[in-house]
């Protein structure tokens, strides 16, 4: 039987110190809900649908409920999960007045021919399928609409806002899952997507080296591959910790990306670096102690 495992990240960028404790509740309330799967023998894929759901309805994160507005004041949501032990994966992308995307995207996985479904049509695949739609207002938070009117003509790196969250988990039968769900980057185009749902980009889970999941300016992401990046250094034999850091010096060498990474490996080790000024994350000590916490820049 296999250590249990299971680390969350709720994003990286700025993280404004008014809005810290909110990130960490936030990331150890998700950490709780994934891991009390995990703990009770339940799968790695309900581990992580739950870790993300969790962040998806609060409106801390920009995922779900709290994502930030596209440049024409509207929320669009990408999203995947990725099943380690056959290589299957669900994503959605540029998808509206969805709650919880990860859960659309699951079903994608498990329920359609599919991997991709975009737009109009993910949406009304969710709707046959009964999960909860939601107009525009419900996901709109406040915090997010003022930032849309303060910094309507700024510069999109400058603000920042990658706020993606994600999780990954290997489970007591030694299965990796991984998932990511995201509003995007503040300010983007109607129907930009990043790299959250691209396989390998915003996630990967194998399950004979590990899974990751990523977070950070997605056009640099997806140009290294950054989760597969993780993943492959795990299978050529870095630790976890080892392959999110080579994962992200990657990105800061060749593309001069910022982003984060978390990654578990088959051992049930974890790891996470970034090259942004902070990152939110959630794990279990090996001693058993959950730890949430927003780390300053390591690598870079
Ligand atoms: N990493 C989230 C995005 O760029 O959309």
């Amino acid at each position: 039987m296999v250590k249990p495992a299971l680390i969350v990240h709720g994003g990286a960028g700025e993280i404004p110190q008014s809005e810290e404790a909110d990130y960490l509740t936030g990331c150890q309330q998700a950490f709780e809900a994934g891991w009390h799967i995990l703990e009770c023998g339940g799968s790695a894929l309900d581990a992580v649908e739950a870790a993300v759901r969790a962040m998806e309805d609060d409106p801390t994160f920009d995922a779900g409920v709290g994502s930030v507005l596209n440049s024409v004041g509207e929320i669009e949501l990408d999203a995947m999960i990725m099943d380690g032990a056959t290589l299957n994966l669900g994503a959605v992308a540029a998808v509206r007045g969805i709650a919880n995307p990860i859960t659309l995207a699951r079903r994608i996985m498990e329920h359609t021919a599919h991997n991709v479904l975009v737009g109009e049509g993910a949406r009304r695949f969710a709707e046959q399928i009964g999960l909860r739609l939601c107009s525009q207002a419900e996901l709109t938070v406040p915090r997010e609409v003022a930032r849309y009117r303060e910094h309507q003509q700024a510069v999109l790196e400058e603000h920042g806002g990658h706020d993606t969250v994600g999780a990954v988990a290997i489970d007591r039968a030694g299965h990796v899952a991984s998932a990511t769900s995201t509003g995007g980057i503040a300010f983007k185009m109607p129907g930009r997507v990043g790299d959250s749902p691209l396989v390998g980009a915003g996630a990967y889970a194998d399950d004979l080296c590990g899974g990751a999941s990523a977070t950070g300016h997605g056009e640099m992401i997806m140009r290294v591959l950054l989760s597969k990046t993780a993943t492959d250094a795990i299978a050529r034999g870095m630790t976890a910790q080892e392959a999110a850091e080579h994962a992200v010096s990657i990105l800061q060498d060749r593309v001069q990306g910022k982003a984060g990474v978390i990654v578990v490996d088959r051992q049930g080790e974890i790891g996470f670096a970034h090259n942004t000024p902070r990152m939110a994350v959630s794990w279990r000590t090996p001693g058993g102690e959950i730890r949430a916490v927003i780390r300053r820049q390591r690598v870079g």
